[in-house]
């Protein structure tokens, strides 16, 4: 396993001096005003990505609530195996590791929650709203702000651990190609910098309650946030899944998170997983 320079680990920092004043932990822990979430709470100045570390710390046992943020990843993942961009001093990278009682079978959509926490923190910032696209992304004024990569450690009845991965850009200034034709950070979108260890704490303040819904029967009013925030609803699109492309019109996700999708034939399609594109030229509705 990669090792990582810990910074601050619980209420101890361990070299406070490079703890970058932003990601400070008594800044973070100051402005939260969770039950659980965060409260057990490792600022890293450099890791390889805080979702393979959180993932360790899940099978030594850590609790669940645990958040890990770094300064900088050199190893950050998003899906599908791509990179994450991780430069120091300028975004978030962080991970929950969560220990939920879902069955594996039938997990909740964790990654939306994830995703409408993300939208109703930065939305007050923004002067164009922030839109959200199936399954896992933030965008604004169409381009990437966030990603969430959600990892599950599972027997075949029993979730061990699930490991919650948001990458934020935050404050970068540009992106080296070919990410600057589809990426922006907050400070692009706003002009201004923002502290980034106030921005997490609000983050986990609007998550954990979110959270908590996943726990209970229904979650619909999560589910008709998300649907607010819908990047490409009622639009045109097409969806590469493990078994093919599907394409037709972006209705939005119903109650267990499935992307629903209507195709020329008029035969509606409810969609698990793939990846979404949308199409330039519109198929008639
Ligand atoms: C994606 O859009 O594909 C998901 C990107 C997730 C990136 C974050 S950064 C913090 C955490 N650590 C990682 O290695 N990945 C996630």
């Amino acid at each position: 396993m990669a090792s990582h320079r810990n910074l601050a680990s619980g209420t101890i920092p361990l070299n406070s001096s490079r703890i970058p004043p932003d990601l400070e932990p008594n800044t973070i822990r100051a402005g939260l005003r969770t039950g659980w979430l965060g409260q057990t709470l490792e600022c890293v100045e450099e890791v390889d990505s805080t979702n393979t570390q959180v993932a360790a710390k899940g099978r030594a046992g850590a609790p669940s609530g645990l958040v890990m943020v770094a300064d900088r990843q050199t190893a950050g993942r998003g899906r599908l195996q791509r990179a994450w961009h991780s430069p120091e001093s300028v975004n978030l990278y962080f991970s929950v590791l969560l220990r939920p009682p879902w069955q594996p079978q039938k997990p909740p959509p964790v990654s939306l929650a994830v995703g409408v926490a993300i939208a109703e923190t930065i939305r007050p910032r923004l002067s164009h709203p922030p839109a959200l696209k199936w399954p896992n992304d933030l965008l604004v004024q169409d381009r990437k702000m966030a990603g969430i990569l959600v990892e599950v450690a599972a027997t075949r009845n029993r979730i061990d651990h699930v490991v919650l991965g948001i990458g934020l850009n935050v404050n970068q200034e540009s992106f080296p190609p070919p990410l600057d034709q589809s990426a922006i950070s907050l400070r692009q979108a706003t002009g201004r910098p923002t502290h980034r260890g106030e921005l997490l704490a609000e983050l986990l303040n609007a998550l954990e309650p979110l959270l908590e819904t996943l726990n209970q029967d229904s979650h619909d009013s999560m589910i008709e946030s998300w649907n607010r925030y819908f990047a490409w609803q009622g639009q045109a699109i097409r969806v590469q899944t493990g078994s093919g492309e599907i394409r037709g019109i972006a209705l939005g996700v119903n109650a267990v998170g499935a992307l629903r999708i209507r195709d020329e034939r008029g035969q509606e399609h409810q969609l698990l997983s793939g990846d979404t594109f949308r199409i330039a030229d519109p198929l008639p509705k």
